[in-house]
């Protein structure tokens, strides 16, 4: 917390994690909310602050019924509170100044140069609150890209995973899983955490800078790390070898291979024909060969030199998946999994995403949640993924723009109604302009 800050309030028994933490959230999009969401998750006090009259842009991307939030606004901004501040107006400025010193963690996502050209430097921001964590989320690095504007795909293709994504003989691929933006929202969130850590120590805030070039190659390391496997011979666990290609000198796309000496494969299941979702993940773990052998019918294959040790099995892959896959052709996904899974074979089902919706074991345990909307009505979020034995995370629905501009204003400012009334005068919540307008 800040040095000239109240009293924060008690927490209950057992309190969340991040409870008295105070977050000056300037983010949009996805991959600072994102972040964001995750701090107020764990109880941090998320005050997210938004262009007056529109707010973050996504409020009104990808719209499913009129003049109400979209889902992507509101599926990225749980437990958070809005206020609507224009913080190139001077009064804005003013409240702008007061929540750097209120906060303990700032966070932003603004292209390169939003910042400094609002006069937000680190020095000035310094000078305001030396405790203060400035959390930042770039499309690239310092280097010869760090200007660039940057969405989830740039980043996808800038950091590795596009080129390493999808059929050898197709184009470059990005993933439906935001990596980009939620994934580098993830780094930032762990930057932050052990930021709050270290300043225990030092009394002193620090710069965290999470570029998502960056996050996606973190995710994506296992590729650099056959990069340089590569110049020491062929990726055998790749379908490529044992279809007999060479390999060129990038590591190429390698479909729905995994790796080392459990080779997988997706192979249909019994209403592929009509399901684009009806097939399975299937591994062949080594321990498990034996049994494999048996459920599909070729016990033989259990003491044959040819396929019994998984080297022998390596150039032969592409046959044996479709073996196995003319044996899981005649049962669905969901038997497949119980089949498999009673003889400890790891397979995954395809879930659909309306699967997803409907599966009842992840809304008891809170990871498909159903949140209820003052003007959207009932709508389904994902909760936390990371779940604490001392903070349960409650989700709450996302704050209406500048829903609690008046809130912060006085109740956490603290400021004097004169000083309140000036504010909205002069147009930096966008109130004055609304009132005009009416
Ligand atoms: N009051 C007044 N002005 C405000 C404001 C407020 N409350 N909030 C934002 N603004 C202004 C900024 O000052 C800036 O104006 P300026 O360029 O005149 O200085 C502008 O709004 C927003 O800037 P920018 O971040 O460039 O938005 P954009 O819509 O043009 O670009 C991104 C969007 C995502 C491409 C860009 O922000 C970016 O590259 N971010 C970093 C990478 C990232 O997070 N990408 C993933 C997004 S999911």
């Amino acid at each position: 917390m800040s040095k000239n800050e109240p009293k924060k309030a008690a927490a209950t028994e057992a309190g969340k994690a991040l409870d008295g933490v105070r977050i000056l959230d300037f983010t949009h999009v996805q991959s600072g909310p994102t972040c964001t969401q995750l701090l107020a998750w764990f109880g941090a006090d998320v005050i997210k602050i938004e262009k007056p009259g529109t707010g973050d842009i996504t409020r009104g991307q990808l719209r499913d019924i009129p003049d109400v939030d979209s889902l992507y606004f509101t599926m990225l901004n749980h437990n958070k509170r809005s206020i609507e501040l224009d913080t190139k107006n001077p009064k804005g400025k003013e409240v702008l100044d007061a929540l750097i010193a209120y906060c303990d963690v700032l966070v932003e996502n603004f292209a390169p140069g939003v910042l400094d050209r609002m006069g937000l430097t680190w020095d000035y921001i310094h000078k305001l609150n030396p405790r203060m964590i400035v959390a930042s989320v770039k499309g690239f690095g310092p280097g010869p890209y760090e200007d660039c504007k940057v969405y989830e795909n740039v980043a996808q293709c800038a950091g590795g995973s596009a080129s390493t994504t999808g059929f050898r003989d197709g184009p470059p691929l990005v993933t439906g899983a935001q990596i980009g933006d939620s994934g580098t929202g993830l780094h930032l969130a762990l930057g932050i955490v052990a930021a709050l850590y270290q300043r225990n120590t030092t009394g002193k805030g620090q710069k965290v800078l999470c570029a998502m070039q960056d996050g996606v190659l973190n995710l994506a390391r296992v590729k650099l790390r056959d990069q340089q496997r590569l110049a020491h011979g062929p990726l055998k666990e790749y379908r490529q070898h044992s279809d007999g290609l060479p390999f060129g000198k990038a590591v190429p796309r390698s479909g729905n291979d995994s790796g080392g000496g459990q080779p997988g494969w997706i192979l249909k299941c019994k209403g592929w024909e009509t399901d684009p979702d009806a097939y399975i993940y299937f591994i062949t773990q080594a321990p498990v060969w034996e049994a494999i052998c048996d459920l599909i019918g070729e016990p033989g294959w259990k003491t044959d030199p040819g396929y019994k040790t998984p080297n022998a099995r390596l150039p032969k892959l592409g046959a044996i998946f479709a073996r196995i896959e003319q044996w899981t052709m005649t049962k669905t996904k969901f038997e497949v999994m119980e089949i498999c899974n009673a003889v400890d074979i790891p397979v995954g089902p395809i879930l659909s995403m309306k699967e997803i919706a409907e599966d009842e074991s992840l809304r008891k345990t809170g990871t498909v949640v159903e949140v209820d909307h003052p003007t959207r009505g009932k709508y389904l979020t994902v909760g936390n993924p990371i779940k604490m034995s001392d903070s349960a995370s409650e989700v709450k629905r996302s704050p209406l723009l500048g829903e609690h501009t008046d809130e912060i204003l006085r109740d956490v400012l603290k400021f004097p109604e004169k000083q309140i009334e000036e504010i909205k005068a002069s147009g930096a919540t966008g109130q004055a302009k609304r009132m005009a307008a009416e």
